[in-house]
């Protein structure tokens, strides 16, 4: 069978882990895609030592694989919007399906970006971008989908759960832990983003759109993050029996979606209360099923790259008919549904 030829942007934290996890298991991913991955094309601002790139082609500029002939499958792992934005379009007007962990992409630029991939019939796939390892978006696009989906909830930043744990359990600072969360590789570049609620905000948004149907509408996101919480607040919280939790929550209702991020006090013999550390959890009600709960990694290296490598498998298994993989559909049911904030 012809090998998938696929080109990896980035070689940090999820980049490598990509990177690795993929030559690991190349055969059992082989097996499983029915035709051997191979990479093939590398790109990153310099070369990582953890990788061995022998016989791979490297290039410091990431649009040459998006220029690249034999590139099937781009792999976008640089972060940022501005210029993973170009680059996945470069990639799409190339006719190359394209992977992404992206979630601040996906969340503010993907409805351009699909409508880009649907013109030239490629394939944007994004469930690295939501909840590190959990296949939350494969879950609620294919488990579920018999199913009128009323509400997700989950804890879906690892960084915000991995510092109220130390907080809870160590009585340890914010600003010590966030420094060790980084030093993990959890957070993101910018810190801010994980502990003022954007990057949950982000991946809100992408839940409610692939459960609901809406548009992606981050900017309609309530948010608010957990800067303001005290060692104080998470003991005095547990003293009254709950434990703090960062979620995300969206909801149908009968005047339309509801999104929002905040700290959340929950009881303490709740499933999703003791959801400690880094992991994430992500309770999904579905009409037919009831409610489903999902739980893993939601960040670190090899853990989102099991995911960024699903997507490539789910991809390689189709490349010879283009379709199969759905596109982020927008029922006609549902793609006017408006969407509540805070405000209204
Ligand atoms: N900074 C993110 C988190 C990485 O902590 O959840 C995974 O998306």
């Amino acid at each position: 069978m012809k090998p998938v030829n696929v080109g990896i942007c980035g070689l940090g934290t999820v980049g490598a882990g990509t990177f690795n996890v993929l030559q690991r298991n190349l055969d059992d991913i082989a097996r499983r895609a029915g035709r051997p991955v191979k990479i093939t094309h590398v790109s990153a601002r310099e070369v990582n030592s953890e990788c061995d790139l022998t016989g791979i082609k490297f290039s410091n500029d990431i649009f040459e694989v998006a220029k690249d002939p034999e590139v099937n499958i781009l792999v976008e792992l640089i972060g940022g919007t501005t210029v993973a934005k170009e680059l996945v379009l470069a990639a799409i007007e190339n006719n190359k399906d394209v992977v992404t962990a992206n979630k601040a992409l996906i969340a503010t630029h993907g409805n351009e970006i699909f409508e880009a991939a649907e013109a030239k019939d490629v394939v944007v796939a994004y469930e690295a971008a939501v909840a590190g390892g959990i296949p939350i978006i494969k879950a609620i696009r294919e488990g579920l989908v018999a199913n009128k989906i009323s509400s997700v909830v989950g804890i879906i930043n690892g960084t915000t759960n991995y510092i109220l744990t130390e907080m809870s359990e160590k009585g340890r600072d914010f600003a010590d832990v966030l420094k060790e969360a980084q030093e993990l590789g959890y957070a993101e570049a910018d810190p801010t983003f994980d502990v003022e609620g954007i990057d949950a905000a982000h991946k809100l948004t992408i839940l409610a759109a692939n459960a609901f149907g809406v548009p992606l509408q981050f900017d309609k996101v309530f948010t608010e993050g957990i800067t303001n919480m005290t060692t104080a607040d998470v003991k005095h919280a547990e003293e009254l029996g709950y434990r703090i939790k960062h979620l995300g929550i969206t909801r149908r209702t009968a005047e339309g979606v509801e999104l929002r991020v905040h700290p959340t006090l929950i009881p303490e013999k709740r499933l999703i209360a003791n959801v400690d550390g880094v992991l994430n959890a992500v309770l999904v009600m579905g009409d037919a099923v009831g409610p489903t709960m999902y739980y893993g990694a939601g960040a670190g290296s090899e853990a989102t790259a099991s995911a960024v490598i699903a997507d490539i498998v789910d991809i390689a298994r189709d490349i010879d008919s283009p379709g199969l993989v759905p596109h982020l559909g927008f029922s006609v049911e549902t793609k006017n549904l408006p969407v509540l904030n805070a405000d209204d």
